[in-house]
């Protein structure tokens, strides 16, 4: 049996990032291929089966199986234990996928190679440099046509604040796609087109082997000798401290799909990350390697069986081992407890556990007592980790109730629904809740607001939509929001938490009511 340190050692727990096809699907299911978790190729998640029409609640549920089932991917490959993080997009978009981000030690990030960085990769960047948790980057579909990789280079250096350092370096793309230099070995993998479909053979050579150039070509040649000067010349030092601070990504170039540069990624992914790193409570650093159980709530998935109305929380165990059975102490609760039903998603079947260690992922049953950021820990070793910061949503919409006499109802049920994290709530300052603003990071939370306050709470709602683009917090103490000078459609209102924010039409007002108001903070996430 592994001692307790050996298991922590071997775990690496990270979360891929992309703006919705990139490749994140298809990079995902090669790892668990390469873990041999899965004999197929193409069984990961059915996306197509996740395109349906939102309106239907069956549906919603459905989708949350799915992004249940794919919400964490363990399995193990070369003595290494692995916990792939799934960050949902497309429809499923959510703060979730922010919150999930919170849980990982290091992120992947996949990106387009004739895209180059979106949208969606962008917010969820952003979320990582809170946190400076390494960033690697993979830039995928190389067998299809490109852009120029320095062009690439720049867009993420320029884009996303941070610098680059290629470990490998492609060789033409497309339908000319003839491989990637490995920088650090001085030798070329050879890419074998095979119509872009199935596995491609991979051939190694060395850069001074006379065969090289009538393989590749004198032109491709000539590019890569060039280019490799500038690189060695012009480009940023290799610096593995960096690296683990999020300072400096190492960017790999492949092709996913083609299986293509895919295990050397997962190889010196492996090697240059560290296993579970230490995090903060509120009275200094928890280590990992402690004997003591902690870890905390990051997400809540609600209501899986209606008549039920359970819920299962997801925790990052942050130190110790996890035991099936074993009492732990709720420290938001102030109740000790046994945790209930806890699960692990091991490559696609839930699974009971027995066992967990720092860096793994369970799910667990939650009977409506826990809440986003909760601390669970030993009984004897009472500590509190810092919260899960609430994110910024992108979409409002004004929601009342249609029937005033269900007053209780509504504000019971809305108040529930974004206490689980689902949605947030702002209200007018010194106003009650007659209507209320809802914020959502993906517009599919609507619809599922509507019908749990529906279905669960029996209150219908009237939903109208706001001017408003944009929120920030308050960040400054003390500050009278009243007495700020802002634009007239700029709306004041407070979170379930009484904190103090701003509503904006517009990037516009946000401009104008920092210009106009000295030492004024606005943030776009909330660490309370
Ligand atoms: P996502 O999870 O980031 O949204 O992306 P996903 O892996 O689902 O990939 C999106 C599309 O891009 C898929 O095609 C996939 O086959 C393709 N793809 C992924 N990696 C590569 C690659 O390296 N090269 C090429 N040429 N294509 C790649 P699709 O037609 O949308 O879906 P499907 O019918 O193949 O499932």
């Amino acid at each position: 049996m592994a001692s307790l340190e050996e298991q922590i050692k071997k775990r690496r727990t990270f979360a891929i990032i992309s703006h919705p096809d990139a490749g994140k699907t298809t990079l995902t299911e090669k790892f668990l291929l390469y873990g041999g978790a899965i004999t197929l190729a193409g069984s990961v998640k059915g996306k197509k089966t996740a395109k349906h029409a939102v309106s239907d609640w069956m549906e919603i549920e459905k989708q949350r199986g799915i992004s249940v089932t794919s919400s964490v991917l363990q399995f193990n490959y070369e003595g290494y234990c692995i916990n792939i993080l799934d960050t949902p997009g497309h429809q499923d978009f959510s703060e979730d996928t922010y919150r999930t981000l919170m849980a990982a030690d290091s992120a992947v990030m996949v990106i387009d190679a004739s895209k180059g960085v979106e949208n969606q990769t962008k917010k969820l960047f952003k979320v990582c440099l809170l946190r400076d948790i390494p960033i690697f980057t993979f830039i995928n579909k190389m067998d299809r046509e490109a852009r120029d990789p320095f062009d690439l280079m720049e867009e993420i250096e320029a884009e996303l604040g941070i610098r680059t350092y290629p470990i490998n370096w492609p060789i033409g793309s497309g339908k000319e796609f003839k491989g990637v230099y490995e920088r650090n070995k001085g030798r070329i993998m050879t890419f074998e087109a095979n119509n872009g479909q199935s596995e491609v053979k991979a051939t190694e050579v060395e850069l001074d082997d006379p065969s090289l150039k009538q393989e590749i070509g004198e032109q491709f040649y000539q590019t890569l000798c060039d280019d490799i000067e500038l690189l060695d010349g012009a480009g940023y030092e290799f610096d593995l401290d960096e690296v683990r601070h999020g300072k400096l990504s190492p960017v790999f170039f492949g092709s996913a799909l083609t299986n293509f540069g895919v295990e050397p990624f997962l190889e010196n992914f492996l090697q240059m990350t560290t296993s579970p790193l230490p995090r903060n409570c509120k009275t200094g650093e928890i280590d990992p390697f402690s004997q003591d159980f902690s870890g905390f709530i990051f997400k809540i998935q609600a209501n899986m069986n209606k008549a039920h109305r359970d819920r299962i929380a997801f925790m990052r165990i942050c130190s110790g081992k996890f035991e099936k059975g074993m009492e732990v102490y709720h420290v938001q609760g102030n109740k000790k407890m046994k945790l209930m039903q806890p699960q692990q998603i091991m490559a696609q079947e839930r699974e009971v556990v027995d066992e967990a260690y720092a860096g793994d992922i369970i799910g667990v049953f939650d009977p409506g007592i826990f809440s986003i950021g909760d601390t669970l820990c030993t009984p004897s070793h009472k500590i509190e980790f810092e919260g899960v910061p609430t994110f910024a949503p992108e979409h409002f919409a004004l929601i009342s109730q249609k029937d005033t006499l269900k007053r209780k109802q509504f504000v019971k049920g809305i108040s529930q629904i974004a206490q689980e994290g689902a949605i947030q709530i702002f209200q007018e300052l010194n106003s009650g809740m007659e209507e209320v603003i809802v914020g959502v990071v993906g517009v599919l939370q609507f619809e599922v607001l509507e019908y749990r306050l529906n279905n669960e709470y029996h209150v219908e709602i009237r939903r109208e939509g706001t001017p408003y683009q944009f929120i920030r917090w308050i960040a400054n103490e003390g500050i009278d929001p009243k007495k700020l000078n802002l634009t007239s459609d700029t709306k004041r209102v407070q979170d379930l938490k009484g904190n103090y924010l701003l509503l904006f039409a517009n990037s516009w007002g946000i401009q104008w009511a920092l210009d106009h108001n000295e030492g004024l903070e606005l943030e776009e996430f909330s660490r309370n």
